[in-house]
């Protein structure tokens, strides 16, 4: 009898979750569609999701626009009530609305400082960050089109893309090592 055959490249293999919060103009949500699409996981808002789901996945991605320099509340509510898991893996992912030549090497991580922490608290290891420009017309910028506008364009999506394959591969090798 034909045994099916195994691919240790499908996604399924690692059962993934991806979590955004994405209001300003669905910058973020674009991206954490993208990711998702590699890892073959379902995209969840935090309020659609109950901290105990948590426990059926073995990579979790947690996103959100960047408003104040961190993630929405909403996230970071979300992470406030997981219950500690030992090494469950996790990445953050985000969009933020500064420009270009504000951003520095750090600016990524630094938004996601906040998050990161929470994350740690409760025994997640987080493998990972993705962050990209997002059109921004928050405020006064309304009033001349806004910044970074058309991202994230295809590039970012691409990056997106490569990042998520990173992130696969991660878990695989921490699984089989
Ligand atoms: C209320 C508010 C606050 C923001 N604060 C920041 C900020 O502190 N730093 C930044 O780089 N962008 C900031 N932005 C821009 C957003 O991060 C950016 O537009 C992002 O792509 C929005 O993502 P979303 O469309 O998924 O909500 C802010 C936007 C809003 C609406």
């Amino acid at each position: 009898m034909n045994q099916p055959e195994h691919n240790p490249e499908d996604p399924r293999n690692v059962r993934s979750l991806v979590i955004v919060f994405s209001y300003h103009h669905n910058n973020t949500e674009k991206i954490a569609r993208t990711i998702a699409g590699v890892l073959g996981a379902e995209v969840k808002t935090p309020q659609e999701i109950q901290p105990e789901q948590l426990r059926e996945y073995d990579l979790i991605g947690f996103g959100s626009g960047i408003y104040s320099a961190t993630f929405d509340p909403s996230v970071l509510t979300l992470a406030d009530r997981l219950s500690f898991a030992h090494g469950r893996k996790a990445f953050l992912f985000s969009t933020y609305g500064a420009p270009a030549f504000a951003v520095t090497r750090d600016f990524v991580a630094d938004n996601h400082e906040e998050m990161r922490g929470k994350l740690r608290i409760k025994g997640y290891e987080v493998i990972g960050d993705f962050g990209c420009a997002g059109w921004n017309t928050n405020s006064f910028l309304r009033f001349f089109g806004g910044i970074n506008r058309g991202r994230p364009d295809s590039g970012d999506l691409a990056n997106a893309e490569t990042f998520a394959r990173a992130m696969l591969a991660k878990v695989r090798s921490t699984e089989n090592p």
